[in-house]
């Protein structure tokens, strides 16, 4: 099995969270999380938590429970929570396939950040979690996917490619970001985080391909099962020219 995630806060921010996608997807899913103003809310595949903290922070009268497999990624949240003393918010070491373990009945909002892709393939897996959820969720209820999705009937290289331009993107913005001066150390330690960051841009370019861990879907694809299992496509709009896309479903 692929090592696609990191074991790290500051591996996954050198490599994730600073990227001018992921920055700009959390802006936007702070808009429109403004806009429903959910009483209860649950994010599947919260990772080191920022999503969740910052929307906890933002909505101080909304609940939100955060979901992520890895106990490493529950431990961090958990660490920021105690440093930013926000109440909102409660992070749960769990499956988010699970469905049964979490109160959907009563969430007004539920959200994948990031985390769609890691339902394994078949894609039938990932249209029975969606009926499932959608057999759970109240009527009204708005499920929020954000995630990067391949053109409809792409093929292994084009695959590559976008995911090798998306990851190449990536690298470049960790350049900018770790830049902290025009000193000659400066400069070497910049290009050093992005060397480093380059040799996981191989591997995940390879995953991608291979489906070795991430599994991801082309935006009709999410579109048609969306509509199939009964939700109404309120918004399935790209992100950037990367691919990343937001789907605002509604049940
Ligand atoms: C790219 S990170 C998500 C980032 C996060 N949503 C954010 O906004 O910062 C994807 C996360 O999904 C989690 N994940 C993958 N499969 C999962 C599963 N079956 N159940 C719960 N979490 C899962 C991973 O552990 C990982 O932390």
């Amino acid at each position: 099995m692929a090592k696609f995630l990191f074991e790290s806060d500051e591996e996954f921010k050198q490599y994730m969270s600073d990227t001018l996608a992921y920055v700009n997807m959390q802006n936007t899913v702070s808009k429109l999380v403004s806009f429903v103003k959910p009483q209860y809310m649950i994010e599947f595949g919260s990772g080191n938590g920022a999503t969740s903290l910052r929307l906890a922070k933002e909505n101080p009268k909304t609940s939100i429970v955060a979901v992520d497999l890895r106990e490493k990624m529950i431990g961090l949240s958990k660490e920021k929570l105690f440093q930013n003393r926000v109440s909102n918010v409660t992070f749960i070491n769990n499956d988010l396939t699970n469905l049964e373990n979490y109160n959907l009945g009563n969430a007004n909002l539920i959200l994948m950040m990031y985390s769609f892709k890691y339902i394994a393939d078949p894609d039938s897996k990932k249209e029975n979690f969606l009926k499932d959820l959608y057999s759970r969720m109240r009527e009204g209820a708005y499920l929020i996917i954000g995630d990067t999705f391949l053109e409809e009937g792409a093929t292994k290289e084009d695959v590559k490619r976008q995911l090798e331009d998306r990851y190449y993107n990536n690298s470049k913005d960790v350049f900018w970001n770790n830049l902290k001066g025009l000193s000659e150390e400066d400069v070497k330690y910049a290009f050093d985080v992005q060397t480093i960051n380059r040799m996981h841009t191989k591997d995940q370019v390879k995953f991608g391909v291979d489906r070795d861990g991430v599994y991801y879907v082309s935006r009709e694809w999410l579109k048609k099962t969306a509509k199939k299992v009964g939700f109404k496509v309120l918004l399935g709009e790209r992100l950037n020219s990367l691919s990343d896309t937001i789907f605002v479903l509604q049940k």
